[in-house]
C-alpha cells in the first residue's frame, strides 16, 4: 500500500514536472491573442497627428516610444506604462532599457542596455525614426549613422523596434519564435519555415532564401493541435534565458541557427554567408587566402584553423595554481550550437562540462556583439579597447570576479596571443 502510494506520488510529481501543456488562453504571453487589447496600443478616435498608412492609429506616432512605453525601467507594468488605457492587469514587460545603466538584480537584459546607446550612440542601435512620425523621444537618433548601417542599407525608410521585431504574434507567419523577431528583415527572408528543423510548426510566409540561415533557436514553444507546449515542436527545451532572473550559466540563451545571418540583412558585407570555410575566397570575410574581415560563422574545429575549440578552452597556468578559463561552453562568449546537437542547454549549467565545447559550434555576430546596446563603443560584450588579459580578483564585463590571471580573456579567449602560461611582470 505505502509502496503504491509512493509510486503514485513519484508519478504525479513527475507528471506535473512535465506537463507543459497549458490550456488555451493561458499562455501568458502579451504579444498575442489571450492578452492583446488592441486599444492598449492602438488609439481609434483619438489619435490626433497620426499621419496617414505610417503609424495607424497608435497612442504614441514613433513606434520606439510606444514600445518602451511598456519595455522602459519604470514603464514595465500594467499601473505604471505609459499609455492612457490598458486593460489587463497583471503583466510585467522584460525591459531593454535602463535609467542609468546599472544591470537590475533578478533581470536578465541578454540584447545589453538601450540606455547606452541613448547615452552615446556609438555603444548601439539608436532606432530612433518611424517613417511619417517625429523622431523618438526615449531614444535619442545616431547623429553621425542615422539610419545607415555600416556595410550595408536599410531600404525600408524607419528604423525603429519594428525593423526587427514583429509586434502582434508570439510568433506566426511573419514573426519567428525567436523573441518575436521578424522573418522579413529588411526585405529579406532571414528566416522562413523552420519546421524541418524541430522548431515551431507554425509556416513562415518566407520563401526560404538559401543565402540566409533561419534562425533555429525557440525561445516561445509551439502550437499542436489545440494546446500551447512551451518546448520545441521537437520536445527540445525552450532555448531562451528566463528573462526574469539574472542571466548566468544556467540561465542564458542558447542559440542555433542564422545569428549572423539575421545581422547580415542589414550589414550584408560583414557576413561571409552560410557554412563559411578558411579556404573560400569568394565571399565578403576572405579574399586571396586571408581573412579580410573577421569570420562569423566558421566552425570552431575547422581544418587547418590556427584558432578554435581548442584555444577557447586552453588550460591556463597562473601562479594563483587555478585554471580560470572554463573547459566548457561559455556564455559570455557565446557560439552557435550545431542543430542537431543538444549538449548546451539554458537551463543547466555548461562552463564546467567539457562535452559542451563542441567543434561544429560556430562563431557569430553575437559572440561579439550584442543585439541592442552595451556600454562599449560598437556594442561589444566586452572592452576591445582594453588587454586581452583579466588579473586575479578584478571583475570582468558581467561583473564576475576572476579567480585568477587569465589571458583567456576578450578577445585572447580564442587568441591567447602571449601564451597560456599568465606571468605578471612589475615594471
Ligand atoms: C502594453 C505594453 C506593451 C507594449 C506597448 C509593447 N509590449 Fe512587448 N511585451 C509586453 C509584455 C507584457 C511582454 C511579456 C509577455 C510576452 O512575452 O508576450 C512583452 C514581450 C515582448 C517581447 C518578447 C520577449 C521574450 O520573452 O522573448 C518582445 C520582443 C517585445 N515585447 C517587443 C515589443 C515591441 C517591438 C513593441 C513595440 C512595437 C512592444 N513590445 C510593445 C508588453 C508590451
Ligand atoms: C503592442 C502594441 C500593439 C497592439 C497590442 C496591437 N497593435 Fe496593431 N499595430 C501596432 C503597431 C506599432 C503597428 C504599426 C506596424 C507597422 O507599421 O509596422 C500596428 C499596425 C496595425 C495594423 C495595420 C498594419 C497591419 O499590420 O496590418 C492593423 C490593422 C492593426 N495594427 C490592428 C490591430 C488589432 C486588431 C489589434 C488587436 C488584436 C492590434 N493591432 C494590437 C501595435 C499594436
Ligand atoms: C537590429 C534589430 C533589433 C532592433 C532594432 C531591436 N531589437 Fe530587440 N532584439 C533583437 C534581437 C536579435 C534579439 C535577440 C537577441 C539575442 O537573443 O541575443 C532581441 C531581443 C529583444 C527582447 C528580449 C530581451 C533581450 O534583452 O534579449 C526584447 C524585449 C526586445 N528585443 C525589444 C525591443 C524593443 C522594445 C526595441 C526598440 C526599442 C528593440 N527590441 C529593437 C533585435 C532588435
Ligand atoms: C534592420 C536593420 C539592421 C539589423 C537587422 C541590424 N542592424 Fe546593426 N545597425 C543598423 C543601423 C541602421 C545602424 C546605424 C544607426 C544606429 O547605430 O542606430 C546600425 C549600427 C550597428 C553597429 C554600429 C553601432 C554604432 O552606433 O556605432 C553595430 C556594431 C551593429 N549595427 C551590429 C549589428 C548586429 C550585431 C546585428 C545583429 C544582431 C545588427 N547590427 C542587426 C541596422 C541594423
Ligand atoms: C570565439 C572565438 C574568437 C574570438 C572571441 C575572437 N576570434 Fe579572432 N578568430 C577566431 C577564429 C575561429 C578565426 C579563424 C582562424 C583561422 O582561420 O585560422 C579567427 C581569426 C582571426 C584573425 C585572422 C587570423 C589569421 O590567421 O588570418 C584575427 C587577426 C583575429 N581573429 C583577431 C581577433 C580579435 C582582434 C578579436 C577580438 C576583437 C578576436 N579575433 C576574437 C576566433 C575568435
Ligand atoms: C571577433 C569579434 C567580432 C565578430 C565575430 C563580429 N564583430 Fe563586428 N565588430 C567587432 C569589433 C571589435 C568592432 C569595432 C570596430 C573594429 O575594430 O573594426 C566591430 C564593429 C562592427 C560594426 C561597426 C563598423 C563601423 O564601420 O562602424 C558593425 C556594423 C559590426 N561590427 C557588425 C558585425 C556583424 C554584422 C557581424 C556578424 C556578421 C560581426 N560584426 C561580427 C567585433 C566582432
Amino acid at each position: 500500500m505505502k509502496r503504491i502510494f509512493v509510486v503514485f506520488l513519484v508519478t504525479l510529481v513527475v507528471s506535473l514536472i512535465s506537463d507543459h501543456r497549458l490550456a488555451e488562453g493561458t499562455t501568458g504571453l502579451y504579444h498575442s491573442y489571450e492578452n492583446l487589447p488592441c486599444g492598449d496600443c492602438h488609439s481609434l478616435h483619438g489619435s490626433g497627428n497620426s499621419s496617414a498608412g505610417q503609424a495607424p492609429l497608435l497612442h504614441k506616432n514613433n513606434i520606439a516610444d510606444l514600445c518602451l512605453s511598456c519595455h522602459m525601467k519604470g514603464n514595465e507594468t500594467p499601473t505604471t506604462a505609459d499609455l492612457p488605457s490598458v486593460k489587463d492587469s497583471g503583466w510585467l514587460a522584460p525591459i531593454v532599457m535602463t535609467l542609468d545603466g546599472v544591470d537590475p538584480s533578478g533581470i536578465a537584459m541578454p540584447s545589453g542596455d538601450f540606455y547606452w546607446a541613448n547615452n552615446d550612440p556609438k555603444k548601439g542601435h539608436n532606432p530612433a525614426y518611424t517613417k511619417g512620425a517625429a523622431t523618438s523621444q526615449l531614444m535619442k537618433a545616431d547623429a553621425i549613422l542615422g539610419s545607415n548601417p555600416p556595410g550595408g542599407s536599410l531600404n525600408e525608410g524607419g528604423w525603429s523596434c519594428n525593423s526587427c521585431h514583429g509586434i502582434h504574434d508570439r510568433f506566426g507567419a511573419d514573426v519567428s519564435a525567436w523573441r518575436q523577431v521578424l522573418r522579413k528583415i529588411n526585405g529579406v527572408c532571414v528566416t522562413g519555415d523552420v519546421s524541418g528543423y524541430g522548431v515551431e510548426t507554425t509556416n513562415g510566409d518566407c520563401i526560404q532564401n538559401q543565402n540566409y540561415e533561419p534562425v533555429k533557436s525557440n525561445s516561445r514553444g509551439d502550437l499542436q493541435g489545440v494546446g500551447y507546449i512551451t518546448a520545441r515542436k521537437d520536445g527540445n527545451p525552450l532555448e531562451s534565458a528566463d528573462l526574469f532572473a539574472d542571466e548566468s550559466d544556467t540561465n542564458k540563451n542558447t542559440y542555433r541557427g542564422g545569428f549572423s545571418s539575421l545581422c547580415s540583412a542589414c550589414h550584408g558585407n560583414f557576413h561571409g554567408g552560410n557554412s563559411e570555410t578558411r579556404n573560400a575566397s569568394n565571399n565578403n570575410t576572405r579574399s586571396g587566402g586571408s581573412w579580410i574581415r573577421h569570420p562569423a560563422n566558421i566552425k570552431m574545429n575547422e581544418t587547418r584553423s590556427n584558432y578554435g575549440i581548442s584555444t577557447y578552452t586552453a588550460v591556463i597556468t597562473n601562479k594563483q595554481g587555478t585554471n580560470p578559463n572554463p573547459v566548457g561552453y561559455d556564455w559570455k562568449y557565446p557560439l552557435v550550437q550545431p542543430d542537431n546537437n543538444f549538449m548546451v542547454k539554458s537551463k543547466a549549467a555548461s562552463v564546467n562540462d567539457l562535452s559542451t565545447a563542441i567543434g561544429d559550434s560556430r562563431i557569430m555576430c553575437l559572440t561579439c556583439h550584442k543585439a541592442h546596446a552595451t556600454k562599449y563603443d560598437n556594442m561589444t560584450r566586452w572592452d576591445t579597447g582594453t588587454h586581452s588579459f583579466i588579473a586575479n580578483g578584478a571583475t570582468d564585463f558581467t561583473g564576475a570576479v576572476s579567480n585568477g590571471d587569465n589571458p583567456a580573456y576578450g578577445c585572447g579567449k580564442c587568441h591567447q596571443k602571449g601564451g597560456t602560461k599568465a606571468y605578471v611582470k612589475t615594471f
